[in-house]
């Protein structure tokens, strides 16, 4: 027996649980209800959640292995290195590098080669309106796809770069080369099997370069398409914040992007764990992989 009360909030994905207190350890009963409503609707937001950093490490770390945030090792809590701060508040009067974070279509953690299985987000300050998140289906995404282009993508695998994501090159330079000496170009495979619910899924994100053994050239009308579907408003469940929101996605199974619409002189500042994923990918040498197929070197060949 448990209060868990489960709604669904969009088609696409989204519900909200309310009826459960995440400050204190969930019971058998609660946390398989809360288990499989994260399986059938991807993202959950649990309102009026005033979590301390040490109670989100807590909860979230009854879905598994909590991540320390080793491949992006700032802007961390200063206590708590599993609590990432997603923050446009001013640190030591310099403005934060995580103030843009999430502004491409993304998956958390696929530079790596265990993209997170889950991350729990929970809000501390919002701005007055605006600053939302929306999350899309890749499962959807997937069993839409035709069977010839899913034939053809099912083999595939993707380079996730981390230099792809939005505003990368706006960050402090010694941040950026320690995070692309600690995150060098990963392949995960395009299509995934869902370890839990056997489900096929679309894994593409907006932080791809291209294909294993395809030039930049070629993967790119494909990469176009596939994120552009895979993020079709069909898809998408679009979360307005309130405080004390506490919103833990399907890592594996759904995309997100947080939005820039806001009055960036006011505050929004969240607090991310995430938890490790199973292994998917392996680290790529891009100038070997990118000498066959490409435009360039064709062009240089005849030349
Ligand atoms: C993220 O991309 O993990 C952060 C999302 C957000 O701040 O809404």
């Amino acid at each position: 027996m448990n209060n868990v009360k489960i709604n669904p909030l969009a088609y696409a994905a989204g519900a909200s649980v309310t009826g459960v207190d995440l400050r204190k350890p969930l019971t058998n009963a609660e946390l398989e209800a809360v288990t499989k409503a994260w399986h059938n609707h991807l993202v959950l937001v649990f309102p009026e959640q005033n979590l301390t950093p040490q109670e989100l490490i807590d909860f979230t770390s009854q879905f598994g292995q909590v991540e320390r945030n080793d491949n992006v090792p700032y802007y961390r809590h200063p206590e708590f290195p599993e609590v990432l701060l997603v923050s446009n508040k001013p640190v030591d009067g310099k403005p934060s590098q995580t103030r843009n974070t999430g502004r491409n279509w993304h998956a958390d953690l696929t530079y790596t080669d265990r993209p997170a299985k889950g991350s729990a987000l929970l809000c501390k300050e919002k701005p007055n309106v605006g600053g939302d998140t929306m999350f899309a289906n890749l499962y959807m995404a997937y069993d839409t796809l035709s069977p010839v282009i899913r034939n053809f993508i099912d083999t595939l695998e993707a380079v996730h770069d981390i230099t792809l994501i939005k505003g990368f090159s706006r960050r402090d330079p010694a941040q950026i080369e320690e995070m692309r000496r600690l995150n060098p170009p990963i392949a995960h495979p395009v299509v995934r099997i869902h370890p839990e619910t056997d489900k096929k899924l679309l894994f593409i994100s907006e932080r791809v370069r291209n294909f294993v053994g395809m030039s930049e050239e070629e993967s790119q009308p494909i990469l176009d398409f596939l994120n552009r579907h895979a993020t079709s408003p069909e898809f998408v469940f679009r979360h307005r914040w309130s405080v004390n929101d506490l919103v833990m996605w399907d890592n594996r199974a759904t995309l997100h992007v947080a939005l820039a619409d806001f009055d960036q002189s006011q505050s929004r500042h969240m607090m991310r764990c995430s938890l490790l994923g199973e292994r998917s990918g392996y680290v790529i040498n891009v100038d070997e992989d990118q000498s066959a197929g490409s435009l360039k070197s064709a062009l240089a060949a005849v030349s």
